[in-house]
């Protein structure tokens, strides 16, 4: 169908059917699906009748290519025009095979493999009968507390907006209705939900413009520019005004700013909510508000099909309101070819040939070994091949290393670590122990945990968040680790063995208790399918890690938000003032974070010197070239990721203390010696100024070049 097609078929339709277009219903709404399917909102009494659910546009949450098949034919045989539905779910990081969370895929510092990851998990969806995945998720975070840190790609919007085109370039491919083995992309939360206030999720976001530009906006705008076809709402308010009503944000900026012509989709209930947030007295304004907002689906709430026609019928509301977006929504569904093959890519051998297939898996693997972060290590690790390990902890054999995001994955199908250090270093010279649960457990199994440890060379804990204890709604206000893991922490240091902890969870922890307690401290996330495999061959050796972290890890909540690109303040706390009183300090911690972002250990040990700038001087149309030499001092191969951070030393705005301008990966052998070069032109050092320009000024700019955001060979240059 072409677009007057379209039109005309729109033509057809009665303003009800037309409304019920722009519904999107959970599985079990729909004839076939039975209660299959992700349920990740609150169900409730909708109102819906059989004739809304014959004219709705779309399915969430449900895969299988058998059962799609089914779902969608018995679907357009009710809707009284044969529109086929779009089946859309949440593929954030892997279908079947299950990638490690983004928040881990961030410190990869990969842009090639988080794409691949995309690509693959798209595969497996697009087979099992999924259009639509609601990933990437962009939201930059800076707090913990946040469960749904996990899946970002972490504090910085440059970083950020670069994950945020791979991920949309592996969902999406070329030609979205060439490829049906790929999905679209639907770039969420817009926007700026990682700003919830305290840490707590739904919760308030108050931002100026222009910190909404210059960090919280980017990585939206670089999914839209890489081809996004659709945005989701978030469930916070901007300025005052819900996401999901906030015509300034979604008109002025999405739309007319942005030129934004795709489907923009309220998140779960977003505009219902309306109500509770306060700025809708029923679902009749709340539909209202959210119509001329331009949402254009309504998720799993039914103010659109229970008000709208009336509001057109009044003239409250031009119908041209809702022939746009039945107009944005078909042609979505025409671009991936549903009106000539309404089952797409859904192909049930396909499905049983590719999904979680051993490529699929073996691409899962890697990534998570360039995700895994080695935050510590005095020197126990590598594990010593003929070393008896006692493996104690929660996560010792747990399959829950996959992370919040993975409903069609599986926990059983997880490699997981016991089994993998078994194959590793031989079942002979590993003993298990559970020491305790996530967030209870017994004497017994601490004194029993103590007595596995005693006969071993060195003890490896497995410890971490429950994946519930993540993602959405899992915020927490203390974020160490479970008591009674800290406890077996502590009884097991008693000993006076080697220890390693490994950690699975989903955000940046208080280490109080760990980091001081044990030798090696290895920072997993949630590594997916292959995580316990990943970790074991990083533990064994096999693996060098060179992950870099991309959010901080603060030294305590009460740090939190503790972030690398801050602002000085007028009071900035150095070395030198380190007795004065009135600086900008705690009395208590340090102002900066526990571990950085950028910060990373290997086993092996880069050293830098010889930074050079090609010129103390850089014009709009003279960049500048930057290299420094790093060599490899150690006894084996590894990766390092060279950094490049820059300061404006003076704006007409504050500017942060350093910006990250570029990374390069340098492979080298023990002993070599590489060359690390960036370009770093004017346009890279324009902000936006308190009139919101977006410029850079002639001034001085300090040149960071170092192995994370703290440690590094500085220079300094003029733009002219
Ligand atoms: C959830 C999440 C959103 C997800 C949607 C559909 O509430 O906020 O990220 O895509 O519902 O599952």
């Amino acid at each position: 169908m072409d677009n007057q097609q379209l039109l005309d078929l729109i033509g057809k339709m009665t303003l009800e059917d037309k409304v019920a277009q722009l519904v999107q219903l959970a599985a079990p709404f729909y004839e076939g699906a039975g209660d299959e399917g992700q349920i990740t909102g609150p169900m409730q009494a909708m109102g819906i009748t059989d004739p809304m659910i014959a004219n709705s546009g779309s399915i969430l949450g449900y895969a299988g290519a058998e059962g799609a098949i089914a779902v969608q034919e018995a679907h357009m045989k009710k809707n009284p025009h044969g529109i086929p539905l779009l089946f859309m779910a949440d593929i954030v990081h892997g279908f079947k095979t299950i990638f490690p969370v983004p928040l881990a895929i961030g410190c990869s510092w990969d842009t090639d493999l988080a794409q691949k990851s995309a690509e693959i998990a798209a595969r497996e969806a697009a087979v099992s009968g999924i259009h639509v995945t609601f990933a990437p998720m962009v939201d930059l975070v800076r707090d913990p507390r946040w469960g749904r840190v996990m899946e970002s790609t972490g504090e910085d919007p440059y970083l950020n907006s670069l994950f945020a085109r791979a991920f949309v370039r592996g969902l999406q491919g070329e030609d979205l209705t060439e490829e049906v083995e790929r999905v679209a992309a639907c770039v969420k939360h817009f926007a700026a939900y990682g700003a919830s206030e305290a840490g707590r999720d739904y919760n308030t976001v108050d931002l100026s413009e222009r910190q909404l530009r210059e960090y919280y906006l980017p990585a939206y705008k670089a999914a839209l520019d890489e081809g996004c076809e659709m945005v989701m709402t978030s469930f916070n308010t901007i300025d005052g005004i819900p996401a999901s009503g906030n015509e300034k944000l979604m008109r002025d900026l999405l739309r007319d700013e942005w030129n934004f012509d795709g489907v923009l989709i309220s998140d779960w209930g977003a505009v219902k909510e309306l109500i509770p947030h306060g700025v809708a007295e029923d679902e009749r304004e709340a539909a209202y508000k959210a119509i001329r907002a331009g949402v254009d689906i309504e998720m799993m709430t039914a103010c659109y099909v229970h008000e709208l026609p009336e509001l057109v019928r009044s003239g409250k509301v031009d119908e041209a309101l809702v022939d746009e977006s039945v107009l944005r929504i078909l042609q979505l569904k025409q671009k991936l070819g549903l009106f000539d093959n309404p089952h797409r890519g859904t192909n049930p051998e396909r499905e049983a040939e590719v999904v979680f297939s051993r490529e699929h898996r073996e691409a899962a693997y890697e990534l998570a070994t360039r995700s895994t972060v080695l935050l510590k290590n005095d020197g126990i690790l590598p594990l010593r091949p003929e070393a008896k390990v006692a493996l104690i902890g929660p996560f010792a054999q747990s399959g829950d290393i996959l992370g919040p995001w993975s409903w069609s994955g599986s926990t059983e199908d997880a490699v997981k670590l016991d089994a993998a250090l078994n194959e590793r270093l031989g079942g002979q010279n590993v003993t298990v122990a559970v020491g305790c649960g996530i967030e209870e457990g017994t004497e017994e199994q601490l004194r029993s945990a103590v007595e596995t440890a005693a006969q071993a060379d060195i003890v490896v804990l497995a410890l971490g968040e429950a994946s519930e204890m993540s993602g959405e709604a899992g915020c927490r206000t203390d974020i160490r680790l479970p008591q009674i893991q800290l406890e077996l922490i502590a009884r097991i240091a008693e000993l006076g063995k080697p220890t390693a902890a490994v950690l699975f969870n989903g955000r940046p922890l208080d280490l109080h208790g760990v980091y001081d307690k044990v030798g090696a401290v290895v920072e997993a996330w949630y590594p997916g399918s292959e995580g316990g495999a990943a970790v074991a061959d990083i533990l064994v050796g096999a693996v060098n890690p060179s992950a870099r972290l991309t959010m901080s890890f603060p030294h305590s909540v009460g740090q939190v938000p503790v972030y690398y690109n801050h602002f000085n303040t007028g009071r900035p706390q150095g070395a030198a003032d380190a007795q004065v009183r009135y600086v900008s300090q705690y009395l208590d911690a340090p102002n900066e974070a526990l571990l950085p972002f950028g910060y990373g250990l290997s086993y092996t040990t880069f050293a830098y010197d010889e930074l050079k700038l090609s010129s103390e001087h850089m014009t709009d149309e003279s960049p500048l070239t930057i290299s420094v030499n790093v060599t490899n001092i150690g006894e084996r191969a590894g990766v390092e990721t060279v950094q490049l951070y820059v300061r404006d030393v003076s704006g007409e705005v504050v500017r942060p203390v350093r910006e990250l301008k570029g990374f390069v990966r340098l492979e080298l052998a023990p002993g070599e010696r590489g060359t690390a070069v960036f370009t770093l032109n004017e346009e890279q050092l324009r902000y936006h100024h308190a009139d919101l320009g977006f410029k850079s000024d002639p001034g001085r700019f300090e040149v960071f070049v170092g192995r994370n955001s703290q440690d590094t060979l500085n220079d300094s240059f003029i733009l002219n």
